[in-house]
């Protein structure tokens, strides 16, 4: 498909987890972005008696949803759809059954109003959100720190992305959503346990180090994880359970650092005379310390730091609609024969070519 003229129009469908999402984004000539509408349905209170997300009630609950939600999004951006360019939809990684909810829902507007479909990869979504909020040009190092994702990432441009580093057992955020339960605390444990966290001392629980100093870019959490939980089931106030949430934030505060530490000065080397560009983005992107520490690390490095508005951190369909936009810009529609897949790889050449470097037990989530 040749490529279409910009500006562009874009209504974004997301369904990947656990928020039934649809925005309008309108992406202009100049790469300036302009969010119309963005709703967000999220299903907290359905999943949260079970400490986590229940993929089959997250199916039927984007089902229940996802037509008010996009109608919403119409209505509040007051769009109507000969104003639309094209309709994208996450088609993946992530929960098949949600993902096929939005997907499916993408095809039907596009093949009812004949306009083109763009089908994203969420974490392309992700690695474009901060241009909701500011101009970030290409090319850009990514720490992308969500609940499913944890990996840093060079981006040289639409689509076009190598992994430097990922985690090799869980990912930034789901650490804090285990940690935050043996807190206590409710799902989704991230917010929650930042709100603990607030005036406490960091020092007064010793957490490990996992592969501080260490050569390479990968994360671990699971040793955190595990010496978090036997503290806390040793302890006895609120005061001990605010400062190890403190403790828990720093540390993972400071893993991300340390391996995003090691790329900036690689990324730079590969870069000379040119601008250098970090940005953090996923739900994780949204913790102050983490947004704190990082944001120090960038201007000690000589890189500009940018993070996504907080209301673009957390899954939302602005992200996917301007993704879309991007693709649709460079002539990257799809077909409406595009499936849902789970797991999907941002940079699938180098998935493919070292599947030993495949974290987590079922392998690449990303
Ligand atoms: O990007 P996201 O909405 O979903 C995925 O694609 O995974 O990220 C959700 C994750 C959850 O693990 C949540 O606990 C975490 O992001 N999170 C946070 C904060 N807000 C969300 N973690 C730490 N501090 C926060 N303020
Ligand atoms: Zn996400």
């Amino acid at each position: 498909m040749r490529p279409q003229p910009i500006p562009l129009t874009l209504l974004g469908i997301e369904t990947s987890c656990d928020e039934t999402a649809a925005a309008v984004v309108r992406r202009e000539t100049d790469g300036c972005v302009t969010v119309l509408s963005s709703v967000v349905a999220t299903q907290f209170e359905a999943h949260k008696p079970f400490g986590g997300v229940v993929p089959e009630i997250a199916a039927r609950a984007h089902v229940e949803r996802i037509d008010t939600v996009i109608a919403e999004a119409m209505a509040k951006a007051d769009t109507g759809w000969d104003d639309l360019d094209g309709v994208a939809a996450t088609a993946g990684p992530g929960l098949v059954g949600g993902v096929m909810v939005g997907l499916s829902a993408g095809k039907a507007i596009a093949l009812a109003r004949g306009l083109p479909l763009v089908v994203v990869n969420h974490l392309e979504g992700h690695a474009v959100s901060a241009r909701l909020g500011a101009p970030v040009a290409y090319p850009f190092l990514l720490l992308l720190v969500s609940g499913g994702h944890c990996q840093i990432l060079e981006v040289a441009g639409v689509g076009r992305c190598r992994r430097l580093g990922s985690t090799i057992d869980d990912a930034a955020g789901e650490a804090f959503d285990k940690i935050a339960k043996t807190l206590g605390l409710p799902y989704p444990g991230g917010p929650a346990l930042e709100k603990l966290a607030r005036g406490g001392d960091p020092s007064r629980y010793p957490l490990p180090r996992a592969l501080l100093g260490r050569e390479g870019a990968d994360f671990s959490f699971s040793g955190l994880k595990t010496a978090a939980a036997r503290i806390a089931d040793t302890l006895t106030d609120d005061d001990q359970r605010r400062d190890l949430a403190a403790a828990v934030q720093a540390a993972i505060a400071r893993q991300l650092a340390d391996r995003c530490e090691r790329t900036m000065a690689a990324f730079a080397d590969a870069h000379p005379g040119e601008g250098l560009r970090f940005v953090v983005a996923g739900g994780v992107a949204a913790n102050g310390e983490v947004r704190r520490v990082l944001s120090g690390l960038a201007a000690t490095h000589g890189f500009d730091f940018f993070a996504p508005p907080l209301a673009y951190c957390t899954d939302n369909a602005a992200m996917i609609a301007l993704a879309g936009a991007e693709r649709l810009a460079e002539g990257l529609a799809s077909g409406l024969d595009a499936v849902a897949r789970p797991r999907w790889p941002l940079d699938e050449a180098a998935a493919l070519a070292n599947p030993t470097h495949i974290p987590g037990r079922k392998g690449a989530k990303a």
